[in-house]
């Protein structure tokens, strides 16, 4: 029975691989920020099953930033496999937070791989990177392959710049088995709702319901390649799989704007929406009922964007074979219906 050891164990990509490493006997154990409220909501079902929890499922209280919680951890788990998922991961908030998110994104990954070193498990232990595609930020590419050049363009890119290389420099410098997996958006009905396709489905679903009015969006008019999360972290496990530690991207090769992500979003929920108007002034107002659906508000542009993702997963595919299933409509489809679904049950809630 393997032991693995998750950052961000909380969050959207650790939710769904710590239930696929169960299903594969692993004992896992997670580590948890403590927080004021609850933040274990992803992993609750887990967590409240007597089967798992202190049997084959284990939290432990601990934070990037510190690294006698770091090492005390590993000393106590020495793990056969550790998946770094834990960051300040969201890119407009970097801007905002730069230092800290250096310290999480960037020097955390540091300690663990040190901790690892200095541990004497750098035999035994084999450690995942959660690297991005937005290390390519200005694309000098189309797609990006692990060969095209990066040109981060967020202290969050930056960070995690620094997370990538770190990775490279311990794997040759001391032999330790760390990849990076390049992985690009992927996103579920898990995803943080601040994040760009759950801010969508769950305000389309509110509006849909009666409980909102309007959507109010940033710039809508960038380019992502979406895949889904759950098939992403299945590629996080393949990536640890390999006798050789590497660098891989995840992607579909495929890539939509912002705004088409809206108006599929919408047209599923049968309120099709017609977009008029350019720049700020961009407004997407429903057909049906000439409401006004969508707005512009320039608190949500970034003093710099990433305007263009779209990856090439060749090499992922040929070395371990991992390709993604579920393509851009199917994304929209299963989250849209996991957010209706959410808002109608707000919706009786709220009659009661
Ligand atoms: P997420 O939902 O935002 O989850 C982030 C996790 O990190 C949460 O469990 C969070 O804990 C934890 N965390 C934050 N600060 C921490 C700290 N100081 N110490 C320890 N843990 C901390 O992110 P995700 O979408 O699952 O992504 C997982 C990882 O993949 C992240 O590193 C992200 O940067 C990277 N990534 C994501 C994507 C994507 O499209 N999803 C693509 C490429 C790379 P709380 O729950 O307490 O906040
Ligand atoms: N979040 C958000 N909110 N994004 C908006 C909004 C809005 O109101 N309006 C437009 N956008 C645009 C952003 O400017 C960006 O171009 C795009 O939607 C996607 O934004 P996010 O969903 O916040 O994701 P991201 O691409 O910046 O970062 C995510 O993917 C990375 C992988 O490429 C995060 O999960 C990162 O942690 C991850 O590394």
């Amino acid at each position: 029975m393997k032991t693995a050891l998750i950052t961000g164990i909380t969050g959207q990509d650790g939710s769904y691989l710590t239930e696929q490493l169960l299903e594969k006997g692993y004992i896992v154990h997670g580590m948890i920020r403590r927080s004021s409220s609850f933040n274990t909501g992803r992993i609750d079902h887990l967590f409240k099953d007597p089967a798992l929890h202190d049997e084959r499922l284990f939290l432990h209280y601990g934070d990037l930033t510190d690294s006698s919680n770091l090492n005390r951890m590993l000393e106590r788990v020495a793990p056969d496999e550790i998946y770094n998922l834990g960051a300040q991961s969201h890119v407009k908030v970097s801007f905002d937070v730069p230092e800290y998110t250096g310290e999480v994104d960037a020097m955390g990954t540091l300690r663990f791989l040190d901790a690892i070193k200095e541990a004497g498990l750098k035999d035994k232990t084999r450690f995942y990177q959660a690297s991005t595609s937005e290390l390519y930020g200005k694309v000098q590419e189309i797609p990006q392959t692990e060969k095209t050049p990066f040109y981060p363009r967020s202290p969050y890119a930056v960070a995690k710049l620094y997370g990538f290389w770190i990775i490279v420099n311990y794997r040759e410098a001391y032999g330790i088995h760390a990849s990076n997996g390049i992985l690009f958006n992927h996103e579920s009905p898990r995803r943080g709702e601040t994040f760009v396709t759950r801010k969508i489905t769950r305000a389309a679903g509110r509006i849909r319901e009666g409980l909102e009015e309007v959507l109010v969006m940033g710039n809508i008019d960038s380019k992502r390649d979406w895949g889904y999360a759950p098939e992403y972290t299945d590629a996080m496990w393949r990536i640890l799989q390999q006798d050789t530690p590497d660098d891989y991207v995840c992607a579909t090769n495929e890539t939509h704007t912002v705004r088409e992500f809206i108006d599929l979003t919408f047209k599923q929920l049968d309120m099709e929406l017609e977009f008029q108007g350019e720049g700020v002034d961009e407004i997407g107002v429903e057909k049906a009922t000439g409401k006004v659906r969508l707005r512009i508000d320039p608190r949500y542009f970034r003093p710099t964007e990433v305007e263009l993702l779209i990856g090439d997963y060749a090499k992922s595919k040929e070395k371990f074979g991992w390709e993604p299933k579920t393509r851009f409509a199917e994304l929209v489809r299963i989250m849209t219906d996991a957010d209706w679904k959410l808002a109608r049950q707000e919706k009786l809630l709220s009659q009661h």
